[in-house]
């Protein structure tokens, strides 16, 4: 294994690191679409305040800059890819909420053991860095204050045996998904499992960027061909196993108001 987190996350050698941003340039957001967020947070928001956001994994804060644009939330956005947390501190300056938002290099692995007193933290599309379901819930609530919220951007397993297809192991079909979110005794209080025309779209859409990208970076950078051509046919096989093995799904979770 890698010591580069970023080169484990996204399964490449480490001098591919500084092509990521190149190959991903196309994407604002990497994984999830922040509109629902925003809808759920603005009713929860109706209830018990949200003031204070913690967004591990923030990407270029594709999620968090919304929340800052139309909630008025501080946010405080980790992500292990330099290039990938100056275009949120960019976003977020033209968006005017550079004020509200502070985007830093990190991992969360180290985060989530000091913050605290989040209203919400947001772990989005980031996969099993933290662990299996039960063991990133276990994790990120004690980042949360009594009575905040956690949301998790992921999905369960619908088919019958262990996906064989390195970090989607951890998948476990919808029953002991809910259970493993549960865990910690935390209540769901929204869900969403998205559908297949939804996932597939949204495959489809991620691929034609990535292929075009490629297609550019392979002219300049023909050393890395095989590198190209390795993650182009795991993004394939992993769109595949989400089409047909998975579905993808989020959830808001809420702390106990007393622990
Ligand atoms: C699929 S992207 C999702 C980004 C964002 N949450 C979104 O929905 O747009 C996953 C992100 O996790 C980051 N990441 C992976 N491992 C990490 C780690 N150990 N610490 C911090 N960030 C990490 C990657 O750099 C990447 O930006």
């Amino acid at each position: 294994m890698n010591n580069s987190p970023i080169a484990n996350y996204f399964d490449v050698p480490e001098e591919f690191i500084p092509y990521l941003a190149e190959l991903f340039a196309d994407f604002g957001e990497l994984g999830t679409d922040p509109g629902i967020i925003c809808q759920w947070m603005k009713a929860i928001c109706t209830e018990s305040p949200i003031r204070k956001v913690l967004d591990l994994g923030c990407g270029k804060g594709a999620v968090s800059i919304p929340l800052a644009v139309e909630l008025g939330v501080d946010v405080y956005g980790v992500d292990a890819y330099r290039p990938f947390v100056e275009s949120a501190r960019i976003e977020a300056a033209k968006l005017n909420v550079a004020h509200r938002c502070c985007y830093e290099l990190g991992n969360i692995y180290d985060v989530v053991k000091v913050a605290t007193d989040y209203d919400l933290v947001m772990y989005l599309a980031v996969g099993n860095v933290l662990g299996s379901l039960s063991e990133i819930v276990a994790q990120i609530r004690q980042t949360v204050r009594d009575g905040g919220y956690m949301l998790i951007d992921d999905g369960f397993r619908t088919s019958e045996s262990t996906i064989q297809f390195p970090h989607h192991e951890y998948y476990v079909p919808y029953e002991e998904t809910i259970q493993q979110l549960t865990s910690c005794g935390d209540k769901i209080v929204r869900e969403q499992v998205y559908s297949l025309p939804y996932t597939r779209a949204m495959n489809d859409r991620y691929n034609t960027w990535l292929h075009k990208r490629a297609a550019i970076l392979r002219q300049q950078h023909r050393e890395f061909n095989h590198v190209l051509d390795q993650l182009l046919e795991r993004e394939r096989q992993e769109c595949k196993i989400l089409e047909t093995q998975m579905a993808m799904a989020m959830w808001l979770l809420q702390k106990p108001k007393y622990e």
